[in-house]
């Protein structure tokens, strides 16, 4: 259970309650297929990536069906893509022709999406990349895909990253100005950290192609122009500066995530895909299971933290039908489940959770979801938990859970067991799982 209210800029009490969000990645990307970031894997040439620009066009485009998929997975807030690292924009700008309005589809995307969330109900946020490899003043480095190009070094003589920062800052402010009230700004990424520069490509340009970070972005400013423009705003800690959410990416965490210096406990919200990449990629093989995809949501919830699950639609603008079924796998289990998620985080110290299962509690402390990761065999023993519990039932069908201090032996007779202490509990299940992907206790406690 949140026992106090952990230290943010901005209220992140409904980004905590909400617990489950849709990222959502879209853009030139999509029509090769084969990774958001494939202009840096194989090194385009501005001239070859321009025939995606020119042959951009989401002929099935229905950002409304986007939403509503979410919003039917359980999702609460969406997080759509305005520019990612390619540079081109999903948004109409002021200060670059490399925009959507300039490209088939001839419509700024964003604000359909940001007008589709809001007609069914979900909070809106918007990624923006603070990476951009289509800018001619965005210095090379060791990402950039010139960054293998003999004159490299030359063609950043000529670029000067003041002016990107000003295109950069310029960008902002018309995402945060032009589309109502915004409720997340997700940045992506700073890349200082030393050793990424170990994969710069020359030994001797370690100094001149070396990351970006909080400096090369003027971080602080840029956060404060932000804050002016949209006060209420959650923003992400990849401009180099935690703001009010942490961003841990496609990994299991395992307790939560803590502030390096204080051991403070973070908001947080853990980014996952349901493949592997982020933009649509056609042959990617990698899609996780149901059974991942429910735990993973259970897990990061009973850590305390957030979920926000990635789909990356097709170049026509529909999503394909592996991305449909994975979102039907959340809209199925949500459906019954979504109790032990919604107000509900990491369970108070004193609930130990038996072996192969993840706890969750509310967040005024009254219930306990016991998920069942493995089925037990007719008993779930719990340590402690005598005298604690009022009542409990199955969450997907409220039917009622029976509970012992002692097993029940099939003919009703009480047998001590040798080990047994006077502190545990038995729930006595059906010998049969459920037919539920993740089946849940709600334990309604004294
Ligand atoms: C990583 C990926 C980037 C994606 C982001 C989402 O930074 O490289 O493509 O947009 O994660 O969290």
């Amino acid at each position: 259970m949140q026992s106090k209210k952990l230290k943010t800029i901005v209220d992140t009490d409904w980004f905590v309650h909400d617990r489950f969000g849709m990222f959502i990645h879209f853009g030139l990307y999509s029509l090769p297929a084969r990774h958001e970031w494939i202009k840096n894997i194989e090194c385009i040439s501005e001239e070859k990536y321009d025939k995606y620009f020119k042959y951009f066009n989401p002929d099935m485009l229905d950002v409304r069906d986007w939403v509503k998929r979410a919003k039917k997975a359980g999702m609460k807030y969406a997080v759509l893509t305005t520019k990612h690292h390619e540079g081109f924009c999903l948004f109409d700008s002021k200060y670059s022709d490399y925009t959507v309005m300039n490209t088939p589809y001839g419509k700024d995307i964003v604000k359909e999406f940001v007008d589709a969330c809001r007609e069914v109900g979900l909070k809106v946020g918007l990624y923006h990349s603070l990476i951009d490899w289509h800018h001619p003043d965005f210095t090379i480095d060791w990402l950039h895909p010139r960054r293998n190009d003999k004159d490299a070094y030359e063609q950043n003589q000529g670029r000067d990253m003041a002016k990107y920062r000003e295109y950069l800052f310029n960008q902002v402010r018309e995402i945060m100005t032009n589309y109502g009230k915004i409720d997340i700004l997700w940045f992506d990424f700073s890349y200082t950290d030393k050793n990424w520069g170990s994969l710069c490509p020359w030994e001797d340009a370690k100094d001149w192609m070396k990351g970006k970070g909080r400096e090369d972005w003027d971080a602080e400013n840029l956060v404060k122009m932000i804050r002016e423009l949209q006060p209420d705003i959650i923003i992400n800690d990849r401009t180099g500066i935690l703001q009010d959410i942490t961003t841990p990416e496609q990994s299991a965490i395992k307790y939560g995530v803590f502030d390096k210096e204080t051991g403070e406990p973070l908001v947080w919200e853990a980014c996952h895909t349901f493949s592997g990449s982020w933009g649509y990629h056609r042959d990617e093989q990698t899609w996780k299971s149901p059974t991942m995809l429910i735990q993973l949501l259970i897990n990061i919830v009973s850590c305390g933290g957030n979920l926000i699950m990635n789909i990356g639609p097709t170049s026509r603008g529909y999503l394909d039908k592996r991305a449909e079924s994975a979102l039907g796998v959340y809209e199925e289990w949500m459906k019954y489940n979504d109790r032990s998620i919604y107000g509900c985080g990491k369970a108070d110290a004193q609930f130990e959770a038996p072996e192969g299962c993840k706890l969750t509690q509310s967040n005024d402390g009254k219930r306990l979801y016991i998920h069942l990761f493995e089925y037990p065999f007719k008993k779930l023993e719990m340590a402690n938990m005598a005298d604690k519990v009022d009542y409990a039932q199955f969450l997907h069908d409220g039917s009622e859970i029976l509970y012992n201090k002692m097993p029940i032996r099939p003919a009703g007779v009480l047998t001590k067991y040798a080990e047994h202490d006077e502190t545990t509990l038995y729930f006595n299940l059906p010998e049969v799982k459920p037919d539920v992907v993740v089946p849940v206790i709600e334990v309604f406690l004294k």
